[in-house]
């Protein structure tokens, strides 16, 4: 059986009444933080510079008439003592997240931890009957995957995995467009990526440079990217051919240091970048390092870095569309080009960053088999806030108006979650293997030409 659970108010009052229930029989009482009973009360795992900004400061500030923070998580003591400070939280601390739900049984529980204790969270959450806000990926590899979808089966609690990339304004105007029909039958996507140097300095510097940790940009940065292509087509992946490379980072480059602070090769290193020049960073990460070892300015050349930095696949859907689709890791463009192909036109959108501006063009180019109109130009502004505007668009969704109609589906589920975290696990395994893979296998569930809502 497949699911994909909405989550409204509707749901969240039925979960609530869930959580109570289950409570009565396994949990103890003897802790539980007594809350306004008009607010919605949510606990945060995970107090990394996401968590404490976008879902805890963020959180307090923007929404505190509609959602009162119950408890806040993370396994290293120091970093959420000062992640506590940083919210302005009063909540209690915890270092185990088991124990936080026991004591103060929030109804939701934010997952903002690393990306591979995602599922941990997730199900923790789901056992107690929790709703769960989780960020992307939903979690690293398909076992993984298989048991948050059990999980979620088994549960009252409904998961929400925050596509951001799906909110952004002209991302929504592309999508009406899409469903308005303007591209035809859709044939075939190019979709093609670049990270800037010093957005992919932060990944190769942590744990995001070790597939165990975050799955491979293939997972952790590509399940937007994929997630997007599900959401646009309305479809599931099916299977996958990938090269990818690891060519310039890690073990590549003939010096390397300790990490970026205390380096020897502070003056050559394009990539050096001083860490205890930010005061929040310092205090987050730097100054809490002798708790848990996470070192937040690692050197990008150290060896037992083994993602990659080149990226490539040819993606077939259950629909039957293709995508050609890139991830270029080092580059000093930091935009992506997207185009839908197909019977009446071709719709597409190119970014450019440099210079700065604050607005997407995004262009129609009618088939002349069709009709002899010109070619259509859309401009569509940014909003205000993180990611193009769309970061405020989802948390305004998630805390502020639950109810709110979703007529372009930009909530996404357990199942949107999975679909997006297989197609870069099935990458991973086609560069292992030299073969195309398949979706379906990889878990339970079954890739449909048309998603199932
Ligand atoms: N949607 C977006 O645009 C976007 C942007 C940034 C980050 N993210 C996601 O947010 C999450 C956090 O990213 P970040 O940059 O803050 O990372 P981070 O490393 O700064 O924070 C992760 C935190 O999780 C904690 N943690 C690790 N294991 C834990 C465990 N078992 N129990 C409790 N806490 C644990 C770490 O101590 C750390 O404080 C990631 O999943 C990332 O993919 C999403």
């Amino acid at each position: 059986m497949e699911s994909n659970k909405n989550y409204s108010r509707r749901s969240f009052l039925q979960t609530s009444g869930a959580t109570l229930g289950a409570s009565l029989v396994t949990l103890p009482f003897a802790n539980v933080v007594k809350a306004s009973p008009a607010k919605r009360r949510m606990a945060l795992v995970g107090t990394g510079v996401r968590g404490v900004s976008m879902y805890g400061r963020g959180l307090l500030r923007n929404y505190s008439d509609y959602v009162e923070l119950v408890g806040v998580c993370d396994i290293n003591p120091g970093r959420l003592d000062y992640a506590a400070e940083f919210i302005g939280a009063d909540a209690p601390k915890y270092t185990d997240v088991e124990k936080m739900l026991a004591d103060v049984q929030p109804e939701t529980l934010i997952v903002t931890s690393r990306d591979d204790v995602h599922h941990e969270h997730i199900i923790k959450g789901l056992e107690y009957g929790c709703n769960v806000i989780c960020e992307k990926p939903m979690t690293i590899d398909e076992e993984k995957t298989q048991a948050v979808i059990d999980a979620d089966r088994k549960s009252a609690g409904n998961v929400i995995v925050t596509f951001n990339y799906r909110y952004p304004p002209y991302r929504a105007k592309m999508k009406q467009m899409i469903m308005d029909g303007i591209v035809g039958e859709m044939e075939q996507v190019e979709f093609h990526w670049n990270i800037a140097h010093g957005h992919l300095r932060n990944y190769m510097q942590r744990w995001h440079g070790h597939k165990e940790f975050g799955g491979s940009l293939w997972v952790h940065k590509s399940t937007h990217h994929f997630d997007m292509i599900n959401w646009y087509l309305d479809t599931d992946p099916a299977q996958v051919y990938a090269y990818g490379s690891l060519d310039f980072f890690g073990a590549n480059n003939d010096y390397r240091g300790n990490n970026c602070r205390d380096c020897q090769f502070t003056a050559k290193c394009p990539y050096h970048w001083d860490i205890t020049q930010n005061d929040h960073l310092r205090r987050l990460y730097t100054e809490n390092e002798h708790y848990d070892g996470y070192i937040r300015d690692n050197c990008v050349f150290r060896k037992d870095i083994d993602i990659y930095d080149r990226h490539a696949a040819v993606v077939k859907y259950a629909n039957g569309v293709y995508m050609n689709y890139s991830l270029t890791a080092n580059s000093d463009y930091p935009g992506f080009w997207l185009a839908f192909n197909g019977t009446k036109g071709r719709l597409e959108v190119r970014t450019h960053r440099y210079p700065e501006r604050d607005f997407e063009e995004i262009l129609f180019t009618p088939n002349a088999r069709y009709t002899n109109e010109p070619v259509r130009v859309v401009r569509v502004h940014h909003g205000e806030g993180g990611h193009w505007g769309g970061d405020p668009i989802l948390t305004d969704q998630l805390f502020k108006n639950p109810d709110k109609p979703d007529p372009l589906g930009q909530q996404a589920g357990v199942r949107d979650g999975a679909m997006s975290v297989l197609t870069g696990v099935a990458a991973r395994k086609s560069i292992e293997t030299g073969k195309p893979v398949d979706i379906e296998g990889l878990t339970d569930l079954k890739p449909m030409a048309k998603r199932p809502t």
